[in-house]
């Protein structure tokens, strides 16, 4: 860019619009051409006149090593040295903002297992939450629990009538599943029981004792259960205010919306009537007198608009969900709220499986723990099938196989669905996560044998494969801010594959290790060693860890 602007300096002098400026086809034509056909106006000549008239008036300097003229174009070399120095040793600077962004992930529901279809906000959310904040924004994670409603209720009839507190305690999500699948194969002869879930939920939200203790023992133990998968992913979060931290707001949130004459009554319950935006009503309040989901979404938002006056506040949510979000944002927006515009869904596609549906209520689930497990057993095999003698073996086929599967989710689009299949999830050829940490350990184990490092000669890195590395590197800048700007991971994943890609392709055909001309080695290792920083800190802002050897 430094580079570009040098040229672009001298243009401006004569008049010249940058934009005529080209990459050209082949390096021995330049770095950068000046075609000069259109500027025949201007200087009244032939382009080839004018190319050598520029010739003889622009002088090299520090950035630009030669300027000469070819035909009807005017060619500019760059100071390679220098050029690519700067590449090599640019220092990656964290922008400050002031700015806070609320990034609401993850968002478990409480008593369910952790399943697969829980990654990918789990994962896209924590990548982002790391790419916004590395951007520099103060960024505030909420793990929105699905902690409160009717499903509570049927656990707890569920549990008084079928459990005990011996099995519960065992095997708690498995146990808890049981439970509920138990319940829905009931109730389908037996439609009463969904009273008596009604009736639970009713004397839960009512502060009954008994309602209160059990809700606080399943979600104790589910919390307990997912610490462990988010432990094993490194996810963390600031706060972990879920759908039931709101429940002492809901009636002020009612209210509020009461005042400003957004409240119909309709068949015993209270919506707000979005007719001429086209969109459903958003029901608040049910005609039993419970609340639903978008209270709380509409409680949770105001509360954070408070709390942490947001810049923007963001939902990495299921794209099923966005007439949701957008009746929520809808009704903030009609209640006065001038931050309503600042609220996101960042939706991502649907998680599908080969062999159907996933259905807690039927059973049918594959645990997110079962898939990791599996991953990390399959590279373990390899290892001891490939490289028996590595150190730390068990903490590297954990590593390799979380970012096998958390790699294969983020290096697609959010946007698009995607369907899990375990021979995909578990392909360690082409462009995966094993295949990333693959060559980051490849380039640590070059700077473990090469110990040549003093005097560079970074002018003397002027393969094709050298070039592509080094213009790779420079890209990275642009990757993470496009994937902040779009909330995609999946761009930043991308540009770490086509890093990788280069990289190997220098690997082969530029020697670090066997070269003779020192300078040009040194030059080499540092090259090596930029990218492998490189590599490492992509994948670390994807929420992976990257090992030495593998
Ligand atoms: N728990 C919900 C689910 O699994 C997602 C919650 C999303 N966040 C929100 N603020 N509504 O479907």
């Amino acid at each position: 860019m430094l580079f570009q602007e040098k040229i672009h300096e001298l243009l401006k002098k004569e008049k010249i619009p940058a934009e005529l400026l080209q990459a050209p086809p082949n390096p021995e034509m330049g770095d950068y051409a000046l075609p000069c056909f259109t500027l025949g106006k201007q200087y009244k000549k032939a382009p080839q006149e004018i190319a050598k008239q520029l010739q003889a008036k622009f002088k090299p300097n520090k950035f630009i090593e030669k300027i000469e003229a070819n035909g009807p174009y005017l060619n500019f070399y760059l100071n390679k040295a220098l050029y690519n120095k700067e590449i090599i040793e640019a220092r990656h600077k964290k922008k400050t903002q002031k700015e806070t962004i609320v990034l609401d992930f993850s968002q478990p529901n409480i008593m369910k297992p952790f399943s697969i279809a829980h990654l990918r906000s789990t994962m896209i959310g924590n990548a982002l939450y790391k790419i916004l904040k590395q951007e520099g924004y103060k960024v505030i994670g909420v793990n929105h629990l699905g902690d409160w409603g009717t499903q509570f209720g049927k656990m707890m009839y569920a549990y008084e009538t079928w459990g005990n507190k011996e099995d519960l305690m065992k095997d708690p999500m498995h146990y808890m599943t049981k439970l509920y699948v138990k319940f829905h194969k009931e109730a389908e002869n037996n439609p009463s029981l969904e009273d008596k879930g009604r009736e639970w939920f009713a004397r839960l939200e009512n502060g009954d004792k008994k309602a209160k203790a059990y809700w606080e023992l399943f979600s104790k133990l589910s919390l307990k259960y997912y610490e462990k998968t988010y432990k094993r992913l490194h996810v963390t979060f600031d706060s972990w205010a879920g759908e039931a931290f709101y429940e002492p707001q809901l009636k002020g949130t009612i209210d509020l919306l009461q005042k400003k004459h957004l409240v119909e009554k309709s068949e015993g319950a209270l919506i707000i009537n979005l007719e001429k935006y086209n969109l459903p009503p958003c029901i608040i309040q049910k005609s039993d007198g419970s609340t639903i989901y978008a209270t709380r979404d509409l409680a949770a938002a105001i509360y954070r608009a408070k709390a942490y006056k947001f810049a923007k506040n963001l939902y990495v949510v299921d794209v099923r969900q966005s007439l949701h979000f957008q009746q929520v944002f809808k009704t903030l927006e009609l209640a006065g709220f001038p931050w309503a515009k600042d609220c996101i869904h960042i939706p991502f596609g649907t998680m599908n499986f080969e062999d159907g549906v996933m259905s807690t209520r039927k059973g049918i689930i594959i645990f997110l723990e079962e898939v990791l497990d599996k991953a990390v057993e399959r590279v373990e095999k390899i290892i001891n099938e490939k490289n028996p003698k590595l150190k730390d073996k068990k903490k590297v086929a954990e590593q390799v196989g979380i970012a096998a599967v958390v790699f294969w989710d983020l290096s697609h689009d959010r946007v698009k669905d995607i369907t899990f299949s375990w021979d995909k999830v578990l392909d360690f050829n082409g462009e995966t996560g094993p295949y990333i940490l693959y060559t980051h350990a490849r380039a640590a184990s070059i700077l473990r044998k090469a110990k040549q490092t003093k005097n560079p000669n970074y002018a003397k890195l002027s393969t094709p494969q050298e070039k592509e590395l080094l213009k790779q590197i420079t890209l990275f800048e642009e990757a993470l801010q496009k994937s902040a700007d779009q909330y995609k991971p999946s761009i930043l994943a991308k540009y770490l594959v086509a890093l990788a890609q280069a990289f190997n392709d220098f690997y082969e055909k530029c020697p670090c290790l066997t070269e003779q001309d020192k300078s040009l080695v040194a030059a080499r290792v540092v090259l090596v060693k930029k990218t492998k920083e490189t590599i490492k800190q992509a994948l670390s802002l994807l929420g992976l860890e990257a090992p030495e050897e593998m």
